[in-house]
């Protein structure tokens, strides 16, 4: 039988996941007594499917520029108080060991479960006490702080911290809960929407892109707006995917077009003109091959119907499978949304929180920390910084 729950502590910690987790260690190291809940029966979940089971933990360029929020200023403290090199070294006095994958990426060389244990082992060197398969029930607040009716008995705390997530991904035990408790404190929550999350497209575009599944193209750029990521893109049986597609998710709004260049960097119409002049009767789609996959080189030159040989291509139809290649529109209908989405986009507005320490400015004792406010970071560790940094700054105050 789990231990009975305690009946009063300094700091009620709602969401054992990676913002949760490091608030109560730094409350518990300020000697705070601290309870950590979740209503999963394993801490972490999501540090563990993180990064294809080695979590990408944090990256060596995280700034307040690769986040996403109603008032980008509002990370900046936070980030700038506990850093990627803060953890770094937290993780290197656990011994854990680790590698830089791509564009400042760490990764565990082991697994995603270290930082978990890294985590569990913090907590209990500070005293924090967690209590999982715990759900909340009913909530209350008065002069004295807060009570809190959890599945395991009633627990009265003078601090209560929010760190139960966003809504990616509801199989995983992802839910509103912080949205509501937020609205029912009069606070304002940006409507959350799915981010770092697959595009899909209408039938008459997905027809052209299914026969494609499977394609990857490593160094592609894609842009909203003024907005670019160059990374890989692949083509899946519902849609777009790769790091450049999800990173631009986040951007993306309903109605848009995107922009995709699957060959950046090389002049596509100058390739086919130079092929043309001194192998006329080449195919186009074997002198495109040089430059894309094989089956993409061909889809693309069967939409434009071309089926001539370079030498009776004119330059105008060159240009248009350069245009095809390097400069592809495409209108999404929508995203693969929750069940796919590795984070939320919005959550607890920031004008309602002291960005030093994520306390809530009008309820005392109240603090909103991780993927639950609205600052979202690109896809590459940098959402993990935010759980650490936000956790820690709460942890120094509640
Ligand atoms: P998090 O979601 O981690 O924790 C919230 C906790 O609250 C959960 O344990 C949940 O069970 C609990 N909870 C929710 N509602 C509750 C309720 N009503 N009662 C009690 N408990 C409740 N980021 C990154 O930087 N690098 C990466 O490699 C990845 N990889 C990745 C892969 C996949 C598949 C996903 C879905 C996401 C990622 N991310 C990521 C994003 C990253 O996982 C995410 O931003 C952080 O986990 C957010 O940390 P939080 O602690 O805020 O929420």
């Amino acid at each position: 039988m789990a231990p009975a729950l305690p009946r009063q502590v300094d700091v009620l910690v709602i969401g054992a996941g990676a913002a949760g987790m490091m608030c109560a260690i730094e409350a518990g190291k300020r000697g705070r007594s601290v309870l950590v809940i979740d209503h999963a029966d394993a801490p972490g979940e999501k540090i563990r499917i993180s990064g294809g089971g080695r979590c990408n933990f944090t990256n060596l360029g995280a700034s307040p520029k690769n986040y996403l929020s109603e008032n980008p200023r509002f990370a900046i403290s936070a980030l700038a108080r506990y850093t990627q090199h803060d953890f770094i070294a937290l993780v290197d006095r656990h011994r854990i060991a680790w590698h830089e994958k791509t564009l400042g990426q760490l990764f565990c060389d082991g697994s995603a479960k270290q930082i978990i244990a890294m985590l569990v082992d913090e907590m209990e060197q500070a005293g924090a006490r967690l209590a999982l398969s715990t759900s909340v029930e009913g909530l209350t607040h008065g002069e004295a702080g807060f009570t809190v009716r959890l599945s395991g008995g009633t627990v009265r705390c003078a601090s209560l911290v929010l760190a139960s997530g966003g809504k990616s991904i509801p199989k995983m035990g992802a839910t509103g809960f912080a949205y509501e408790v937020a609205e029912r404190f009069g606070l304002k929550v940006v409507p959350p929407r799915p981010a770092l999350v697959p595009l899909t497209f209408a039938p008459d575009v997905l027809a052209r892109l299914t026969p494609l599944a499977g394609i990857a193209v490593e160094e592609a750029v894609v842009g909203h707006g003024k907005t670019r990521f160059a990374e890989a893109v692949l083509f899946t049986h519902r849609g777009l995917s790769g790091p450049a597609v999800l990173q631009i998710s986040s951007y993306w709004r309903e109605g848009d077009e995107i922009i995709a260049s699957l060959a950046p960097g090389i002049d596509v119409l100058a390739h086919l003109k130079a092929a043309r002049a001194r192998h006329g009767r080449q195919a186009v789609q074997t002198v495109l091959a040089e430059i894309l996959p094989k089956r993409l080189a061909q889809a693309i030159v069967e939409a434009e119907g071309v089926k001539a040989n370079l030498a009776d291509c004119s330059d105008k139809v060159l240009a248009r499978i350069d245009e095809a290649v390097n400069r592809w529109r495409l209108k999404p209908n929508g995203t693969e949304g929750w069940r796919t989405a590795e984070v939320t986009l919005g959550g607890i507005d920031t004008s309602s929180l002291d960005q030093q320490t994520m306390a809530v400015k009008s309820v005392p004792g109240l603090y909103a920390i991780g993927e639950a406010v609205d600052v979202t970071g690109w896809l590459g560790g940098y959402n993990f910084q935010w759980a650490w940094s936000s956790g820690w700054a709460a942890g120094k105050a509640a």
